[in-house]
């Protein structure tokens, strides 16, 4: 049983325009600390829609903020086992979005390999190119993790009621369509990879997420929900941090 998300985790804005702008600020200074500290920033790429507006203002930042993007190396948190090229795609989305609007070169980027088809074939290659990159000693960590909350209180492709939500040793599973569209298969990080991260953030906008939010914040059921993926996201010893707007909290601070 996880416990009320503590206050420092909450940040809260009246705009999304003003939360996006903070939560750029916090990726990038995590990056540059990285960089500093590794010679290196590891990032892993949520999907679905929010992520475009930080993106957008990643990018509009790099310029003034002087962002050294040789240093990134991009991955994905979860993916729709659909071809890339498809709309509905999550690295469809990054790469629209991002990668193709800044000078980083394939190296940069690990793609979840969809067009294997299969989706365990494609959680275990992924789960492959992981261990390769990270070294196959324990649990690779991630400098930063985004993530986003579905109304249902899922997370990356973390669905409620998913038998493997509780996976310990797997990296990567594959886990069948949520209730949320699209319904197509998943790939997703398991909770140990997310957990282990540095720096773990999610953006949340909107009012239908407040009741997910209500239930993560202080540990309320949430109809159809007995567990809540995005509960369960504690950084062992990592910063969490959620980047809400007034809508997500309800009109809490
Ligand atoms: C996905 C995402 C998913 C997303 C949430 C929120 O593949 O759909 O990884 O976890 O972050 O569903 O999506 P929005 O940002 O579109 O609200």
């Amino acid at each position: 049983m996880t416990t009320p998300l503590d206050s420092d985790s909450i940040l809260v804005f009246p705009s999304v325009d003003e939360l996006v702008q903070a939560a750029t600020d916090y990726v990038l200074d995590v990056a540059d600390q990285a960089i500093q500290e590794r010679g290196r920033f590891l990032l892993a790429l949520s999907g679905g829609s929010t992520p475009r507006r930080l993106h957008q203002s990643l990018i509009e930042a790099a310029g003034r903020r002087n962002v050294d993007w040789s240093k990134w190396q991009f991955f994905q948190g979860d993916e729709r086992v659909v071809p890339s090229t498809d709309e509905r795609s999550n690295f469809h989305m990054a790469e629209e979005s991002l990668l193709s609007k800044i000078p980083v070169d394939q190296s940069q980027i690990h793609r979840v390999p969809t067009e294997l088809g299969d989706p365990e074939k494609v959680a275990d290659a992924y789960e492959q190119e992981l261990r390769s990159f990270f070294g196959d000693t324990g649990m690779p960590q991630f400098d930063l993790i985004l993530l986003g909350m579905g109304s249902d209180g899922h997370t990356a492709s973390l669905f409620p009621r998913t038998p493997k939500l509780h996976e310990s040793q797997r990296l990567l599973i594959a886990t069948p369509p949520g209730v949320l569209p699209p319904p197509v298969d998943r790939v997703t990080f398991t909770f140990p990879v997310i957990n282990a991260a540095r720096h773990v953030v999610f953006l949340a906008t909107g009012g239908d997420k407040q009741a997910a939010f209500d239930a993560v914040r202080h540990r309320t059921p949430l109809p159809g929900s007995p567990e809540v993926p995005s509960a369960m996201v504690r950084p062992a010893d990592g910063e969490l941090r959620w980047f809400v707007d007034q809508a997500v909290a309800g009109g809490e601070s």
